[in-house]
């Protein structure tokens, strides 16, 4: 196929048709591939795709979010998730589902943390494995996303991620590796940042020396949308189809590239023969028949009730006795929040408030009050209004959490407090001597710090279209919790590891703490949490007993103490004190989620595997093992190990390198720029020259533009913003032009801007508006003319060659 393609064919197949398609070649029978988000449910637009879901789409089952679905530490569920996904998609005729994200949650200020799984590689990468194989398992590709070390979403498609390459092997990559190896995505999409300065989308250690060289992948990579930059650099490194629509621009720049001996004929051959093998191995898929809604949307509460997090329940409140008189108060009671915004946002088949879900439960709803406004602003009626209903009841089920605006791609949040008019209705039940249960809606951690004014607190995450059911369920006992946080819950945002560097405003984004994210760093540090990670009540207790190691793995007795029936999550870490390296205290290598009857006892295997004891010699280039006596922990969260082994291991004896005597205490608020670079084994980068803005600089900089009226634009932009805020309804176009670079306008435009006129562009914003405009204008005309005589080289299938 690949001999029989023209050098232009190769180059178009390398760029998006539109928004949601790859190019065909007709006369080969090359077809086009269709993509569509994501991970949460389907996003496939109706109409004319705008990729940031203002346009409507395809009604589709809306999942709980990836964060939620990650405190089940299901593997199978996460893997039936991902079937009925790819359900979804082969019936409306999608080939590639954008997702899942994995990126891993380096500071819970993050705006996509609901999309993403864990602060933990290993449970990341098992959860994003399961739900490609239940993805693919339909003949649809999944494109596990956002590849890599993509961790904030200001200046997102402008940042550069500065790490050094241990923590990048084992806290960034490792998830990806076992998506790839255990999942074997035919797809995967490189992110909009640089990593240690060179964009991911170009960057051949990532994309051609890790993924395909090492770990086998066997894809094609796609670019984030408008995430392309240099296509040929991207082309030489592995890079990706550069969706979504590029134009024919790009297709030249290649074709010139090759003529000039620039780009290797090779490279072209192999990234167009990746595209060809996506459309066959997509072609493949047989017809299926209607999506069975229903089964889905009982999918969708299932995997809402095992991720539901129980995280107090003083005096066993809960679960509540039946005909307990129930005061329901909250906005979200009314309007739920159960996903987040951005691209991910799916059409739900149907939605289930708390409000319209009561009724089929056995208590006496004594009356239902709104408690406080969505959009923020105080509100005393309302408060009096919901202490009044309380005090006629026996509980007072209240339903808070993050606002629309709060949880959204593009924005990261500034704090991790609920809106302050929540507390206030809280306080006020409080002090009246209310049973106060908290039903929190929130696709991340937030601060739980009013936690001594309420009985009982139920993290629901952002639970999907019937998320308000099984919240019920939990609530009443019909299901006995066992969802555990993905992620810790910290006392303050102070004592995040990468605050207060997070998240950068300028050009570098340094990853100064290293690989001592989430608990890696509170359970080294001895920094106190709210709630740890692998946390969770629920109405039965576990004991664990007789741990056995043996060089493959652990076997431990786990006896359910309880009168219910209830599954737990048997978590193990492994640690080495002594170490000769920095390295976090304990990290996870293995977990199984156990169901045990009441008084029943199992025995559980966790077998060890290529990650448990590996860590990376970067003088070595090459994973190693320590050796040691190795301690292997079995516990019921990250701060409470049950039983603890020991094992001696052969390996390597790493000499223990000066100048980290910070890290090694992970001691982050010691730690200089100097130790930093020691880690990173080189100076810091020096930030660009802010004064002239460049053409990967993003739309935010306009606010130092030479230009006045450039200045003008971003004060429109930051207004829009702001008044977004104020309304609570996020506009997520005007964020994603906020943070999208000069470039992006060409690699969005479908042919209509080439690169030569956005030269133009920041020509004018940097204060020659003449010059500037005299190659936006040649530029159009030129970029008109050679789109046409390139349209014609491709209908004509003729040699291209300009
Ligand atoms: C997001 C991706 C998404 C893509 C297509 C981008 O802005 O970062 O996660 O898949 O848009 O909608």
């Amino acid at each position: 196929m690949i001999k029989k393609l023209t050098t232009l064919e190769k180059a178009s197949l390398f760029g998006g048709r539109d928004v949601w398609h790859t190019r065909a070649v007709a006369r080969l029978g090359v077809e086009s591939v269709s993509f569509a988000d994501g991970p949460t449910g389907l996003r496939k637009q109706v109409g004319s795709g705008d990729h940031l879901g203002l346009n409507a789409s395809e009604p589709a089952t809306c999942f709980p979010t990836s964060a939620t679905i990650a405190n089940s530490w299901d593997v199978e569920l996460a893997e039936e998730v991902g079937q009925a996904l790819g359900a979804e998609a082969a019936a409306l005729d999608v080939d590639v589902v954008l997702g899942p994200g994995l990126n891993i949650k380096r500071s819970p200020l993050a705006g996509r943390c609901f999309e993403y799984f864990s602060e933990d590689p290993f449970l990341s990468g098992k959860l994003a494995a399961a739900y490609i194989r239940g993805i693919q398992s339909c003949g649809v590709a999944a494109s596990p996303k956002h590849f890599a070390v993509n961790s904030q979403e200001l200046r997102r498609m402008a940042s550069n991620s500065v790490l050094d390459e241990r923590t990048l092997r084992e806290i960034y990559l490792t998830g990806f590796e076992i998506a790839v190896r255990e999942g074997e995505p035919w797809t995967i999409m490189s992110s909009y940042n640089l990593v240690n300065g060179v964009y991911a989308n170009e960057n051949k250690h990532l994309l051609t020396e890790i993924l395909r060289d090492e770990w086998g992948f066997d894809g094609m990579v796609v670019t984030d949308w408008g995430g392309g930059n240099d296509v040929v650099a991207a082309a030489r490194a592995g890079g990706g189809v550069e969706m979504p629509a590029p134009g024919l621009d790009s297709a030249r720049q290649l074709v010139d590239a090759v003529a000039a001996g620039r780009l290797d004929i090779a490279d072209l051959d192999a990234r167009a023969a990746e595209v060809v093998k996506l459309s066959e191995r997509v072609a493949a898929r047989r017809a299926t028949g209607p999506v069975d809604f229903d089964t889905h949307d009982q999918l969708a509460q299932r995997a809402a009730e095992q991720s539901i997090v129980l995280l107090k329940n003083q005096d066993a409140i809960l679960p509540l006795a039946p005909q307990t008189r129930v005061a329901l108060i909250g906005d979200m009671a009314i309007t739920p929040r159960y996903q987040g915004a951005g691209s991910s946002m799916v059409n739900p088949t149907r939605l289930v408030s708390a409000v319209e879900a009561i009724g089929q439960f056995d208590v006496d709803l004594v009356g239902v009050a709104q408690g406080y406004r969505r959009d923020r602003r105080p509100d005393a009626g309302l408060v009096a209004e919901a202490v009044e209903l309380a005090g006629r009841s026996d509980v007072a089920v209240v339903f808070i959490g993050l606002d629309e605006f709060s949880e959204t791609e593009g924005l990261d949040r500034s704090t991790l407090d609920l809106p302050d008019n929540q507390m206030t209705l809280l306080r006020a039940l409080a002090a009246r001597g209310v049973q106060v249960i908290t039903v929190v809606s929130a696709g991340a951690v937030v601060d739980t710090g009013w936690e001594p004014l309420t009985q009982a607190i139920v993290h629901a995450y952002l639970g999907g279209q019937s998320g308000a059911r099984a919240v019920w369920r939990v609530v009443t006992g019909q299901v006995n919790p066992s969802g555990r946080l993905a992620e810790s819950d910290p006392l303050a945002l102070d004592d995040t590891p990468a605050h207060p560097h997070f998240p950068a405003s300028g050009h570098h984004s340094y990853y100064r703490e290293g690989p001592f994210v989430g608990y890696r760093y509170y359970q080294t540090a001895n920094v106190p949490v709210r709630y740890p990670f692998g946390f969770g009540l629920g109405y039965s207790t576990f004991e664990y007993s007789d741990l056995a190691v043996d060089q493959n793995g652990v076997d431990v007795t786990i006896t359910n103490t309880s009168q219910v029936a209830g599954a737990d999550v048997v978590q193990l870490y492994v640690g080495l004190p002594g170490s000769a390296l920095v390295r976090p205290a304990r990290e996870l290598k293995g977990f199984a989620k156990v169901a045990l009857d009441a008084g029943a006892s199992g025995r559980v295997r966790i077998d060890f595997d290529d990650y448990t004891w590996r860590h990376f010699d970067v003088s070595a280039d090459q994973w190693q093992v320590e050796a040691g006596q190795w301690q292997v922990m079995v516990g019921a969260s990250s701060a409470d190990i049950r039983l603890t082994a020991t094992l001696d291991l052969d390996g390597v004896t790493p000499a223990r390198q000066p100048g980290l005597d910070g890290y090694r205490r992970a001691d982050l608020r010691s730690i200089t720029v100097a130790e930093f670079e020691t880690l990173l084994g080189h100076p810091i980068p020096a930030e660009p020259n802010a004064a002239v803005l460049a053409i990967d600089d993003p739309l935010s900089s306009l606010a130092r533009a030479k230009w006045p009226p450039a200045r003008l634009i971003h004060r429109i932009l930051a207004g829009n913003i702001k008044r977004a805020e104020r309304r609570g309804t996020p506009d997520l176009n005007v964020l994603f032009v906020y943070n999208m670079p000069f470039r992006a306008i060409a690699k969005m435009s479908n042919g209509m801007v080439s690169m030569a006129m956005v030269e133009g562009i920041v020509d004018v914003v940097n204060g020659h508006p003449l010059r500037g405009l005299r190659s936006i204008v040649a530029g159009f005309f030129a970029n008109r003319r050679d789109n046409r005589r390139t349209q014609e080289f491709l209908d004509n299938s003729r040699e291209a060659g300009r």
